[in-house]
């Protein structure tokens, strides 16, 4: 018996004795109990006050305990970019800190799925020192849109990328007693309107897209739970939507965890309850009274909360607190700030380098602008904030490593900043965006003199971004006129003495780069990387770590190109507006038309021949690779195909490449995509002429596309072409297998969308 299935025969068992004992319970438990178990403790946005059960102070809920049973609260508590707990508590005269690791987008630009998981370790095993329970992440929602707020939370803009990364962390945080929460559950990708829009989106781009990534990681890691979403999907609230929760969740994909709403996501808490939404978060009063009504006049039958209970407590009595682990409330954050550092390091992405302007020579004057260069963004805003002790910002990483900084800039800049920030407006609530600062305008006198004193310019472009709002295009995707007229001065000065200018972007989202990209000579891309951002980019600048990131989002020329365009956020539709999270937000009805399709991301720009500016899975390296050796395990496919490659690093210094697979599909039954991510496989580093063959499997899932009028999961008869790629528009080599005869991978699937299907957009 291999190691996986003798886990899977432990887990069977665990399962069994676990389900024996709800089962008991069950029948002890008063009706009253059970009402009150399908709910949270509810939730205190004092974070400095904690309330009696708040076992956890900044934890974001509990769940409901029956103490005479021996019936723990368990603890939850967000991410995805690290834990999110409250770094003081009252009476306590030390610090409960966490670590920032990297946003969900940096980590995927590492394509390297054993950082993931080593990522999820690291963060359970704060949780579990910590006394958490559940973490409420990965965070899966795909990138639609740049403008998405919460994109810095989620991984991809491609399903495959995005499942497979989930997946692996799951499998990290969870092999350390620590359940995970997939998130959020389903189409759900933008942040206007959240909790009262309809997402219309069309069968199949629903199953190719926006579930994709959820049923790989459900299939394949069993994450704890799955936390649905506030949208509506096609006109039903997801939190109250049976066949999304029942049907594809449980039915389909197996799902054995529990699914609790997001806080105090849906309206209709019986609904909720019958459609299989088991847990309310954050816990409502109202919403137990109308459950206990329901219960009372005979409109919900008892059976179906039994069946939310059962759901419930399975995963109560995975628990580490049911198991009786106790917490030491120290876990090992030296250890966590490294692995951080490394993961941060593994997902910059270097985007332009010309003439090897990088690495930078360690004996090189360096001249920062932009106040971003001085203070580093970790994380966006909002429920994925994590409170850590401190960031490295690009200066301190540079002057860790011995770089000579420009003082007089640095004090210029320190005064500047202060002097600004000053000015901003108290923030009202933890999740509030503060005004960025303005740049600081530059004197011809001032630039002057640090081109004399400095051999090369860095500038560091920053961007916040988070829950509750999206971007906005002018001033946030595009550049602010201060930072245009910054870059122009800088580099028009320095580039006049022959001095480089190396540009840092550090933002959790894609920004407009194609209008000033031919003003720098580099571009460095550590997305929002954390709190060790700093030592990671100087790991990277200094060549210490040579660049391995590719991106898991395109980079468009410009905004009108991206397919979701004219569509994103919706429309507001007519009728009264909800008010919430304490007054500041408002929520009107709306609707979304995903009218692209399937063709988000790659798939778009590759089937309407637009060129994007930085491709889907692009980035430099500081040496070159060499793909040769591609062979197909069989010309005719039989249940898989197993591909292999050989990379060699043919430059002159160690370094690791990200191959991926793409496959072309035949096309004659219906549209396709010219291609799409179906592998992906990392080497490890390589020295200068060393070599590694790579091996990636494709299944029969993999061929197939989804059929809207069969309701089936389908390879069609033909050639699909493989590529092996160092990005989606690198293709290095490629291969040619044959499917004989239509496989029907899986039919009869439950219907999603009713009958108004919205537009799609088919390739001419
Ligand atoms: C967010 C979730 C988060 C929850 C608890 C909600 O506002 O959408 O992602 O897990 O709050 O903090």
């Amino acid at each position: 018996m291999g190691i996986r299935e003798e886990k899977m025969t432990v887990d069977d068992q665990a399962a069994r004795a676990r389900a024996e004992k709800v089962e008991a319970l069950l029948a002890q438990l008063t009706a009253e109990e059970k009402v009150n178990l399908v709910s949270g403790l509810g939730f205190n946005l004092n974070f400095s006050q904690p309330e009696a059960f708040e076992t956890v102070p900044g934890a974001a809920g509990y769940t409901y305990p029956v103490p005479r049973l021996n019936i723990p609260s368990i603890v939850l508590a967000d991410g995805p970019a690290g834990l999110r707990i409250w770094p003081d508590r009252p009476g306590h005269n030390r610090k409960y800190y966490a670590t920032a690791f990297p946003i969900a987008t940096a980590l995927a630009s590492t394509w390297d799925v054993d950082l993931l998981t080593a990522f999820g370790h690291s963060v359970g095993h704060e949780a579990r020192e910590y006394g958490v329970d559940l973490w409420l992440a990965p965070g899966m929602n795909i990138h639609r849109d740049p403008l998405g707020g919460r994109n810095y939370e989620y991984f991809s803009e491609d399903p495959f990328l995005s499942g497979t990364l989930a997946a692996a962390t799951v499998d990290g945080i969870q092999a350390e007693g620590v359940g995970a929460t997939i998130k959020h559950y389903v189409a759900n990708n933008q942040e206007t309107n959240r909790v009262t829009v309809d997402t219309k989106v069309s069968e199949r781009a629903l199953r190719e897209i926006y579930l994709r990534g959820f049923e790989i990681a459900v299939k394949s890691s069993k994450p704890w739970s799955v936390m649905s979403s506030y949208n509506q999907v096609n006109g039903t609230t997801v939190s109250e939507h049976e066949r999304l929760l029942i049907d594809v969740l449980r039915h389909e994909w197996g799902f054995d965890g529990v699914v609790m709403t997001d806080w105090f996501g849906g309206y209709d808490a019986v609904a909720q309850m019958k459609a299989g939404n088991e847990l309310l978060m954050p816990g409502m009063p109202e919403r137990t009274e109308a459950i206990r009504t329901a219960l009372d006049c005979g409109d919900l039958d008892e059976a179906v909360l039994d069946r939310n209970v059962r759901f419930i407590l399975d995963v109560v009595f995975r628990s580490l607190t049911a198991n009786d682990h106790s917490r030491t409330d120290t876990p090992d954050l030296p250890a966590n700030a490294r692995h951080a550092r490394q993961a941060a390091a593994d997902g910059v992405v270097l985007l332009k380098n010309a003439s090897a302007t990088l690495p930078m020579s360690s004996t090189a004057r360096v001249a920062a602008f932009g106040t971003g260069s001085y203070d580093f963004i970790a994380g966006g805003v909002g429920s994925g904030d994590v409170n850590e002790a401190y960031t490295v910002s690009l200066v301190e990483g540079l002057e860790a490593r011995g770089i000579r900084l420009d003082a007089t800039l640095s004090e210029m800049y320190a005064t500047y900043e202060a002097e600004e920030k000053a000015k901003l407006p108290k923030k009202r609530m933890f999740f509030e965006l503060a005004p960025s600062i303005p740049e600081m305008p530059l004197s011809e006198q001032c630039l002057e003199r640090a081109v004399a004193d400095n051999d090369l310019a860095m500038i560091t472009l920053s961007r916040d971004s988070g829950e509750f709002q999206d971007r906005s295009l002018e001033g946030d995707f595009y550049l602010t006129l201060a930072e245009q007229t910054m870059i122009d001065e800088v580099s028009r000065a320095f580039r006049a003495a022959g001095k480089p200018v190396v540009m840092v972007i550090n933002s959790g989202n894609v920004i407009e780069v194609a209008s000033w990209e031919d003003k720098v000579d580099a571009i460095v891309l550590p997305w929002m990387g954390g709190q060790e951002a700093g030592h990671a980019v100087a790991d990277v600048l200094l060549g210490d770590v040579n660049p391995s990131g590719k991106l898991p989002t395109t980079f468009p020329v410009r905004y009108e190109d991206v397919p979701s365009a004219e569509h994103f956020p919706g429309i507001e539709l007519d009728g009264e507006g909800q008010v919430f999270a304490g007054g500041l937000m408002v929520a009107k009805p709306a609707e979304v038309t995903y009218a692209e399709g399937i063709y988000v991301g790659y798939r778009y720009y590759d089937a309407f021949g637009v060129a994007p500016l930085y491709p889907f899975g692009f980035g430099l390296s500081y040496t070159t690779f060499e793909y040769s050796d591609l062979v197909l395990s069989d010309e005719h496919f039989n249940r898989v195909v197993r591909v292999s490659v050989t990379v060699t690093n043919t430059g002159d210094v160690a370094g690791k490449e990200s191959v991926q697979l793409y496959l072309s599909a035949p096309s004659h039954k219906q549209y396709k995509p010219v291609r799409e991510l179906k592998g992906f496989a990392k080497t490890g580093t390589l020295q200068p002429g060393g070599a590694e063959t790579l091996t990636m499997l494709l299944d029969a899932k993999a061929l197939a596309s989804f059929y809207d009028d069969q309701a089936a999961w389908v390879a069609d008869a033909g050639s699909y072409t493989v590529y092996l790629a160092a990005s989606s528009r690198d293709l290095r080599l490629s291969g040619e297998f044959h499917l004989a005869e239509d496989i029907v991978v899986e039919s009869d699937l439950t219907e999603l969308s009713p009958a108004d299907n919205p537009d799609q957009l088919i390739p001419g």
